[in-house]
């Protein structure tokens, strides 16, 4: 199962991306937002975020204009690792290399075409499980359980 969410400024966008991984076969888990009033994206990111380190959902996609808002706040959760991703070669090295278990896309900056690329990228691209990758994520939550 993916989690799903956006704010409003990516209503459109997380709803191409959700219909374009339905029609693929993928379960998603939609935690909104649903409409296009002006809604705070920290909201959508902590829902998104749990869903994931709680096992709900085996990863999850956040959508605001950027990216970045949703990124930062689904970072504040510990066991996330959201990259906001314009290009699939950060999206590929992301799943490889950091393990990350959140994609984070901006609206506002990448156009749809270029979306569903990174999407699916991110979804079919296994961590390497590369010694060097484990210890660096092993540091980051390290650093996790330091500043708590
Ligand atoms: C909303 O206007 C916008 O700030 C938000 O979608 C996002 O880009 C924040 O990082």
């Amino acid at each position: 199962m993916t989690a799903i969410g956006c704010d409003h400024a990516a209503l459109g966008l997380k709803t191409l991306v959700k219909e374009h991984l339905e029609k693929k076969g993928y379960e998603v888990k939609d935690f909104g937002c649903f409409e296009t009033a002006s809604v705070d994206y920290p909201d959508y990111a902590h829902k998104v975020a749990k869903a994931v380190v709680t096992g709900e959902c085996q990863n999850g996609i956040l959508i605001c204009g950027t990216g970045i808002g949703m990124s930062m706040a689904a970072n504040k959760v510990r066991g996330i690792r959201c990259a906001v991703c314009g290009d699939t070669f950060s999206a590929r090295a992301t799943r490889e290399h950091n393990d990350a278990n959140i994609l984070a896309l901006g609206e506002r900056v990448v156009g749809p075409g270029l979306a569903l690329d990174i999407v699916d990228t991110f979804l079919t691209t296994e961590f390497s499980g590369d010694a060097r990758h484990v210890r660096r994520i092993a540091k980051i939550q390290e650093i996790e359980e330091r500043e708590r």
